[in-house]
């Protein structure tokens, strides 16, 4: 065999944290093995289903389609505008006209690393502050654009709620140009999500210290429906002049491996908001050139007819509703089975994560005994529970909190 030219240097990376946890999953030969630490929705059966209405205007769509060619670079001109106005509400999107540029993306990490890119072409090293704690894939997908990530106060342990004052005492340290980085809905990995109010006292903030928000969208519809869920983005267009958003369509349309998602860039001007996407266009033409078209071709689809529109709505609030009651059946049944920790704050967690707030060796202990797998920082997918594995997850639980008396 020939020697090595060049590869012979590397060595084996370590697997990333959360999906080698699910490859340790898999051959775990534990029989009642329960998985809460994947990122997607599962149904009761922990199968990860395609939307009726998805799959039906994914079927039209094929149907119809005729040619394979590129689309623009900048994407399909339906995703574009009906993912704007599902965001952004029609209203706002009218007003705004051609200060709101929209790019599809490959998923919302494209439209992360994409706005990051973009944000590098501003003169000055770029400091972008992130909630602590924040999604991991946040640091290396800002970061390897070339931005500095500094983290702000977000999530108190003790309440399992998000502590607002520390947060504004900390964002207040930032300078003026600064980008904060803010979940639109549902948290990742918290479940901990700001009030309206508090929304509104930050974006005062964010407008009087002259900081720019970037905000990502991954779970619109997951919270508490797809207009509250947007009820932070829309009050920060409304006030702020200018505004990134990170769209993704893999949780709320289920498209996950379709790669679907969008930045969002929102100037003062039509021109400024033209040389962003210019920008953002030179950026994907560098990294990957063209977008996957898909998912983004069904989403265009399925939003131009109101009764696919409907049916998939009425699905959306079905899964919303699953991940209520088994969130507020975990917190009752943990709060009823063991008096050491008071697990209320799961009930008020939102989307698809929250943290456990349990010892960290007690993660350990729950994989290695009973093949129950969360993440090291307790994360659970709620979707991950079902009315068959909720109860044994609870015992489990509040037995090894008894245990450590
Ligand atoms: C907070 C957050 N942002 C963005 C994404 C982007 O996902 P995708 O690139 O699969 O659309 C995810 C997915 O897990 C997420 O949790």
């Amino acid at each position: 065999m020939p020697a090595s030219i060049m590869f012979e240097v590397l060595e084996q990376l370590p697997p990333d944290p959360i999906l080698g946890l699910s490859q340790q999953f898999q051959v775990d030969p534990n029989p009642d093995k329960i998985n809460l630490s994947v990122g997607v929705y599962q149904d009761s059966a922990g199968h990860t289903p395609i939307f009726k209405a998805v799959k039906q205007a994914e079927q039209q769509l094929i149907e119809q389609q005729r040619s394979k060619a590129y689309i623009a670079q900048a994407g399909d001109a339906d995703f574009n505008r009906n993912i704007s106005r599902l965001l952004l509400g029609d209203a706002l999107v009218n007003d705004l006209g051609a200060q709101l540029g929209a790019v599809m993306t490959p998923g919302g990490c494209g439209a992360l690393r994409m706005g990051g890119e973009l944000l590098a072409q501003v003169s000055g090293e770029k400091q972008v502050w992130v909630s602590d704690p924040t999604w991991a894939n946040h640091f290396p997908l800002l970061q390897s654009a070339g931005l500095k990530l500094t983290k702000y106060p977000y999530y108190d342990f003790q309440t399992g709620a998000v502590n607002f004052d520390k947060m504004l005492a900390g964002l207040r340290a930032a300078q003026s140009g600064d980008v904060v980085l803010l979940h639109g809905c549902c948290h990742n990995p918290t479940g901990a999500d700001l009030s309206e109010d508090n929304w509104d006292e930050l974006i005062e903030l964010l407008v009087e210290r002259q900081l720019v928000p970037f905000i990502d969208v991954a779970y619109q519809g997951f919270g508490h429906g797809l207009d509250v869920d947007a009820y932070g983005v829309r009050q920060a267009v409304k006030a702020c002049p200018e505004v990134l958003i990170a769209l993704s369509c893999s949780k709320n349309f289920g498209l996950y491996r379709e790669r679907t998602g969008a930045l969002l860039v929102i100037t003062q001007a039509a021109q400024q908001t033209a040389a962003a996407v210019s920008h953002v266009l030179a950026a994907a033409r560098r990294n990957y050139s063209m977008p996957p078209y898909h998912g983004a071709g069904i989403v265009g689809h399925l939003l131009n007819d109101a009764q696919l529109t409907s049916d998939w709505q009425a699905e959306l609030s079905a899964v919303r509703e699953r991940m209520n009651l088994l969130r507020k059946a975990l917190s009752d049944g943990l709060n009823q089975a063991q008096d050491k920790i008071d697990f209320s704050f799961v009930a008020g967690s939102n989307g698809m994560f929250c943290y456990l707030g349990i010892p960290r060796e007690m993660v350990l202990q729950l994989r290695a005994e009973f093949g129950i797998y969360l993440l090291e920082s307790t994360r659970i997918n709620v979707a991950g529970l079902s009315e068959t594995n909720l109860p044994v997850v609870v015992e489990r639980v509040a037995e090894l909190l008894k245990r450590s008396a």
